[in-house]
């Protein structure tokens, strides 16, 4: 079981010719609507993988809510511990797409904000039995805090998006970064090189002999880069799979549910890590959020062809 503790976002997606600068209009295409959010990503992602997954979160009291509620149940995620809560907005995302399939979001949180320790609490029957807990910063600390002390497996914190001021679970033993997470992380510009990458993710596990050990292992998503483990304090890279992007929006959402998946069969991280990326590079390669996510059909393809 995958337990999932999060975000739900109904996403509102426009492309754009560009992204705006500030005070500057941009005339986009046609709106399209779409489950979303990182945890309710994570946990469709990993659903359609063959995962058992179940989440909990919050969302509102309006027609967003059943969109959000349904959605996930459909993709066959255990919605029990989805609260509702009056009187308050169901998360939202707006969210420009350019040419190139990169995005910009504005996640407007509603519900996912008053997510609570006690919400965790009740679910701990759930995160106890758990082979891995997956959490995200789209909802408060304490509520994060809460679900890392009451996990029994796997904490899998994805420290998306980089929020100032966030502090991480106590207890944390993967962190999935991507480069700008890991900036914010380390108090470092924007690492480039994959050397760059590795010395700032060193400082998050005490093997620089920096700030002390913050997670387990790291393992640092790169875009078409791959991504970067460090475990034990031996790096890896591992290179993307050569697919042509349309959309990157969820594609580290992607990444986390497939790796959670792989890591509750009992794959080793190298091993899960490259699974989890062809999981994400089939996700790029279709507009939207949870519509874009990986089957697992798909992802085995992907790794036949590719080797
Ligand atoms: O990671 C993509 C997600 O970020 C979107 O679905 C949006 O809702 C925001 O949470």
């Amino acid at each position: 079981m995958i337990a999932v503790v999060g975000s739900l976002n109904l996403d509102l997606v426009t492309p754009v010719p560009h992204h705006p600068v500030p005070g500057e209009t941009v005339l986009g295409g046609d709106i399209a609507s779409h489950p979303g959010g990182k945890g309710a990503n994570q946990a469709v992602a990993a659903a359609r993988l063959g995962g058992r997954a179940a989440f909990v979160g919050r969302v509102g009291d309006d027609e967003a809510a059943d969109v959000m509620i349904d959605a996930a149940r459909e993709q066959g995620v255990d919605t029990t511990h989805i609260l509702r809560t009056p009187g308050t907005p169901t998360g939202r995302a707006l969210i420009a797409v350019n040419p190139e399939g990169e995005n910009s979001i504005i996640v407007s949180p509603g519900a996912n904000s008053r997510l609570t320790a006690e919400d965790c609490a009740a679910a701990g029957d759930l995160l106890r039995d758990a082979q891995v807990t997956v959490l995200q910063q789209e909802v408060p600390d304490e509520a994060n805090h809460e679900a890392a002390r009451r996990s029994g497996g796997i904490v899998l914190h994805n420290p998306a998006p980089a929020v100032e001021g966030a502090e991480l679970p106590p207890r944390i033993d993967l962190l999935v970064p991507n480069r700008t997470e890991l900036a914010a992380l380390t108090g470092t510009s924007v690492p480039g090189t994959i050397d760059e990458v590795t010395a700032a993710a060193r400082k998050l596990t005490g093997a620089s002999g920096g700030a002390g050990e913050r997670a387990g292992a790291v393992v640092v998503t790169l875009g078409g880069d791959g991504v970067l483990l460090l475990e034990g304090g031996a790096a890896l890279h591992v290179p993307a799979f050569r697919v042509r992007p349309v959309d990157t929006t969820a594609a580290g959402d992607s990444f986390c549910g497939a790796l959670a998946v792989a890591l509750a069969e009992g794959r080793a991280l190298p091993d899960a890590a490259r699974w989890a990326c062809a999981a994400a590079a089939v996700s790029t390669t279709r507009a939207g959020a949870q519509p874009s996510l990986a089957h697992r059909a798909e992802v085995e393809e992907l790794l036949s062809r590719e080797g």
